[in-house]
């Protein structure tokens, strides 16, 4: 049986137009999901709409809309915007799905009757733009630091959360990797903020909130938005809120996929995705995710994106001038995953000259502008892959080079090091360009030497090939590559990982078609 793999994305908050910081995220789910795919994995990948709270209460309000007409446009707005970026996602989950609301209102109360959520009274600060609780330690000259403004003072009667009572717990499950925190300096910062804080209990609903759940058993209340939208990552399989100790469920339905291998996130949510999510899935019985990445931040040009400095980059302005699958390169490849970058227009435009246009669209170019010449020529042999020619050291040299750019490739792309796996990808593109060079097949042609058949097929193959690693990058682009080799697309996509990368799946012959140019200069 193949292995399964279940990976999700933070669900974003709908107060604005996806940016494309939450495409950064989406779009590196969607490369491991595809990439998990391609090699046979049972994959699910999940996204979707954070739609609760004060903080979307409030800008719908002052956009003068009821908050529900409002979501419903953003949240449509967010899902045209991954279907442009070509994003495979299995669910797309909103919190303001029915199911979604009932199952949460059965997890509460599952919760309250075991006692995990009580009635009390919360004091203290609270920054709507975080959605959070503030201590005095979190501000930056009385304010919050990520939205530059002073929280509210709170006091208003709610129902807590239990959380303190898992801080040991918690503590030996992040530790002993039970829980994997990656990579590992942001494990470290966790470890060290439960070694040097207490957790304390938190509020668990919000009285004067009316955009939320309301609390089954108490209706003036609402559940806050940190307890209720980790439960997507369990509605967004079909979970309903059914809870038994241990679950009967898990292993079968939902369960068989639960729970995640990986869940993606920045640093900005990583506390409460260590701390109130596993409490929480630890109060419910239920297994915790394997494994939460943590990747960078971007900055444009060196600043945080914000509308006041006009600086918000979407993911359609870079559709507009890249391209679907120039788009998803550029984010893929700007950063080391997993820390923080900085882009720039740019920026993204040497990348694109250099990667694309210069890169696998002049390798393309070319190889398939040969193939025409060769197929134009007298030659008996136009692209050779008998047995001899398997045999021969010319391509015994060649498929070596290949079978390494295999292992990197799933090397890097098992740990979740994408820009590495892009890295090697140009790498096995820039060994194949050298190799056009140096054979100089228009040279074999011109003086009807039938070598140039062994060497060709080396470059139509290999160019097959990488056509299958770009595939989880730049899907579009890989289908282009293969219409031009003259492939049949679908019958390309229908093979298995085994099939995909053995030598010799371009069947000796093969017409190519030359088709458009893949990245246009800038
Ligand atoms: N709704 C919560 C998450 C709840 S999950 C149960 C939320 N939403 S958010 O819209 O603010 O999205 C935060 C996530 O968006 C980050 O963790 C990150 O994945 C992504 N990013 C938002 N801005 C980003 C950058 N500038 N750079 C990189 N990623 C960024 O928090």
């Amino acid at each position: 049986m193949n292995k399964k793999f279940y990976i999700t994305t933070p669900i974003y908050y709908v107060n604005d137009k996806p940016h494309i910081g939450s495409a950064y995220t989406t779009i590196a789910a969607d490369v491991l999901a595809r990439y998990h795919r391609m090699i046979g994995d049972r994959t699910f990948f999940l996204t979707g709409t954070d739609e609760h709270g004060a903080k979307i209460e409030k800008t719908a309000r002052k956009a003068g809309q009821e908050p529900k007409k409002f979501v419903d446009e953003l949240a449509a707005k967010f899902e045209l915007a991954w279907d442009e970026l070509n994003i495979s996602n299995d669910n797309f989950i909103r919190t303001t799905d029915k199911k979604h609301v009932s199952a949460a209102q059965k997890a509460l109360e599952y919760l309250y009757e075991k006692k995990y959520i009580y009635k009390g009274q919360y004091t203290g600060l609270y920054c709507v733009g975080c959605e959070q609780y503030k201590t005095a330690k979190d501000l930056v000259n009385g304010k919050c630091p990520d939205h530059g403004t002073e929280p509210e003072k709170m006091k208003e009667e709610c129902y807590m959360f239990k959380l303190s009572a898992f801080q040991s717990k918690l503590f030996d499950l992040i530790k002993k990797d039970k829980l994997l925190i990656s990579p590992v300096e942001r494990k470290n910062e966790v470890i060290s903020f439960l070694e040097k804080n207490k957790l304390e209990d938190i509020s668990a609903s919000r009285k004067n909130v009316k955009w939320g759940i309301t609390l089954p058993w108490d209706k003036e209340h609402t559940t806050y938005v940190w307890i209720e939208a980790f439960l997507n990552y369990l509605t967004g399989l079909g979970w309903s809120g059914e809870n038994k100790t241990p679950s009967p469920l898990e292993g079968e339905g939902w369960g068989e996929v639960w729970p995640p291998d990986v869940q993606l996130m920045s640093k900005d949510i990583l506390r409460v995705h260590a701390t109130i999510w596993p409490a929480l899935l630890l109060a419910i019985d239920l297994s915790l995710p394997k494994q939460i990445f943590v990747h960078g931040f971007f900055l444009v040009d060196g600043q945080k994106m914000s509308k006041s400095l006009g600086n918000v980059i979407s993911p359609e302005d870079l559709i507009k001038k890249y391209g679907v699958d120039g788009a998803r390169y550029l984010l893929m490849s700007a950063t080391p995953f997993g820390h923080d970058g900085d882009v720039s227009w740019k920026k993204f435009d040497e990348k694109y000259n250099a990667d694309l246009a210069n890169g696998i669209g002049n390798l393309s170019a070319r190889s398939i502008t040969l193939a025409e010449k060769t197929q134009n020529s007298k030659l008996k042999t136009q692209n050779n892959n008998s047995p001899a020619a398997r045999g021969s050291a010319e391509q015994v040299k060649f498929k070596n080079e290949v079978s390494k750019a295999w292992k990197e490739f799933i090397k890097n792309l098992n740990n979740l090091e994408i820009d590495r796996a892009l890295f090697y990808i140009n790498f096995q593109m820039k060994y194949l360009d050298n190799y056009i060079t140096e054979n100089k097949p228009w040279e074999l042609i011109k003086k009807k030497d039938e070598k140039v058949g062994i060497i060709m097929y080396n470059i139509l193959e290999g160019l097959r090939q990488i056509a299958w690693m770009l595939w989880p990058f730049m899907p579009q682009t890989s289908e282009k590559i293969w219409e031009q080799l003259g492939l049949d697309v679908s019958q390309e996509l229908a093979k298995n990982f085994k099939e995909a990368t053995q030598w010799g799946g371009l069947k000796p012959g093969t017409k190519v078609k030359k088709g458009e140019v893949l990245f246009p200069r800038i």
